[in-house]
């Protein structure tokens, strides 16, 4: 797990005790371990002295698991929890990309569970890919992938995007000074780029084709103000009262 430059500095500014939980990391050790050995210890470290900051990268709950455990341990023990919100990966994804991902709708996944339970793939609307880096291992590694890891996750793609289908692979660089580093390659070309796709790597697969055909009687209502008015109340709604 590569740290943001100058975290640990940052954190030191703010905190009177900062614990490095990137210590339970190990080569082939399973992931879950280290996730729970991370919670237990957020967990010793309430118990002791309150309150306390778990820190992860991007946001807390997106494709994160110790923020759960450490919810869930936390309950059982009656020590209170808040959850703030951080920056994604998959915020960043979409300024880098340039993507409203209200335009064609989206799907997102993780590439291992994607083969495990054989999701169906909407070719229609766009697609994230989480920890393709990391596809079929729940143990943590920093090798360099070789390209037969990805044969398996390439074909079952081709089962619902032509090979000639362009991807994107996706790394925001932790320095908020440096560029990410995105590659472009098709869907059969991804083995190819095995070495580049490391586990911090999201891929971002563009639809395959976009739905043009409209339902007429929703379209024909859009702009249609009897429509709302006969659909709403004529007062304007309050925000914030109840
Ligand atoms: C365990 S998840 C953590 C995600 C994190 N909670 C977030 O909101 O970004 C790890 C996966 O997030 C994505 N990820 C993490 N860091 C990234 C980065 N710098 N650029 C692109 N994707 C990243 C990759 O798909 C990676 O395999």
């Amino acid at each position: 797990v590569e740290k943001a430059p100058g975290i640990e500095l940052y954190f030191q500014s703010r905190c009177p005790q900062v614990t490095d939980l990137t210590v339970y990391y190990a080569e082939d050790k399973h992931r879950e371990q280290t996730y729970r050995e991370m919670a237990s210890r957020v967990i010793d470290s309430a118990l002791k002295k309150r309150p306390v900051a778990f820190a992860v990268y991007g946001h807390p709950t997106i494709y994160a698991y110790p923020p759960f455990l450490v919810r869930e341990m936390a309950a059982q023990l009656g020590l209170k929890v808040k959850i703030l919100p951080g920056i994604s990966a998959m915020d960043c994804l979409f300024a880098d990309l340039a993507i409203d991902p209200s335009v064609n709708g989206i799907q997102m996944f993780e590439a291992t569970d994607i083969l495990l339970r054989r999701h169906q793939l909407n070719s229609s609307a766009a697609t994230l890919v989480w920890q393709i880096g990391s596809v079929c291992t729940a143990l943590y590694s920093t090798t360099v992938s070789t390209p037969s890891r990805f044969f398996g996750f390439r074909d079952y793609l081709l089962s619902f995007y032509p090979g000639d289908h362009k991807v994107y692979s996706y790394f925001a660089n932790p320095h908020p000074m440096l560029k990410a580093e995105i590659h472009e390659f098709t869907v059969e070309e991804l083995p190819e780029f095995a070495e580049i796709l490391h586990a911090a790597v999201t891929l971002y697969i563009p639809p395959a084709k976009i739905i043009r055909e409209f339902d007429s009687d929703i379209a024909e209502v859009l702009a249609d103000t009897n429509h709302l008015r006969a659909n709403t109340r004529r007062h304007k709604v309050a925000s914030g009262s109840t």
